[in-house]
């Protein structure tokens, strides 16, 4: 190693916030307030505090876009649950919907998916809904997606957080949403790259292969889509 190197290593634990670093920095373990509302989830997600953290920190960024919010893919709320401290925590409300059929996965394609049928059935909407809250702009849809977008055409959205984990639902939420983003919209994949949700990926690469966005993929598993203020032109 080179002696600037070795000399480099040695001055690092004196950098701010050193215990932050690991290996880089992870604000999330240094902020209380996140702090708190990750224990608040902790038990009724599979999600990861980093993946929380960034799924906090980008629907944080689309309160500066006009639109709903919505999550497709609920499970027993502790996402959900994320998002409506971030719409509480804004000061100004904006209507949250909440898609699944919460009472497990629907039917799954055996050639890219690895869930099967039935799984996350381990909830229900009363549950969920004792969780995440009741008032009027917290927005169940039960049942199916793509059958539960029904009446919801002229709605626009800020920010989209998608974690169906399988290639027919995620495709389905793509084509409904993505149209219906606001200028600077945000759509947030959970699974894209999960070993475990390979249709996920698959839908998503689908969709946007003839689109100008590309999404950003993250070391989480989770991929980013911002929808351009306007259409970029095609590459030639
Ligand atoms: C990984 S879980 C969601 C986890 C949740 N976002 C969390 O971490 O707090 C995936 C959910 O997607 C739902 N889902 C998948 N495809 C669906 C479809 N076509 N219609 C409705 N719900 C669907 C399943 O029922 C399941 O509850």
């Amino acid at each position: 190693m080179p002696g600037f190197l070795f000399r480099l290593r040695a001055r690092l634990n004196k950098v701010p916030d050193a215990h932050l670093y690991n290996p880089t920095f992870q604000p999330w373990r240094g902020l209380p307030r996140f702090q708190s509302r990750y224990d608040e989830i902790r038990n009724r997600t599979l999600i990861t505090p980093e993946s929380a953290w960034i799924l906090y920190s980008l629907a944080r960024q689309a309160l500066g876009s006009a639109g709903a919010f919505l999550e497709a893919g609920v499970y027993r709320g502790g996402t959900a649950r994320l998002l409506r401290r971030v719409i509480e925590e804004s000061g100004g409300l904006r209507r949250l919907y909440l898609f699944d059929t919460f009472a497990g996965m629907p039917a799954t394609r055996g050639d890219v998916d690895l869930h099967k049928s039935g799984d996350f059935a381990d909830t229900s909407l009363e549950a969920v809904a004792g969780f995440v809250g009741g008032e009027d702009w917290i927005i169940y849809r039960k049942g199916l997606i793509p059958d539960t977008f029904a009446g919801l055409e002229s709605e626009r959205f800020a920010f989209a957080h998608i974690d169906v984990d399988i290639f027919q639902s995620v495709a389905d939420c793509c084509r409904f949403i993505y149209d219906r983003l606001t200028p600077g919209g945000i759509l947030l994949f959970d699974d894209y790259g999960l070993p475990s949700c390979p249709g996920a990926r698959a839908a998503v690469d689908e969709f946007f292969s003839d689109k100008s966005e590309t999404p950003l993929v993250l070391h989480s598993g989770q991929a980013v889509v911002v929808r351009h203020p306007k259409r970029a032109p095609e590459h030639s």
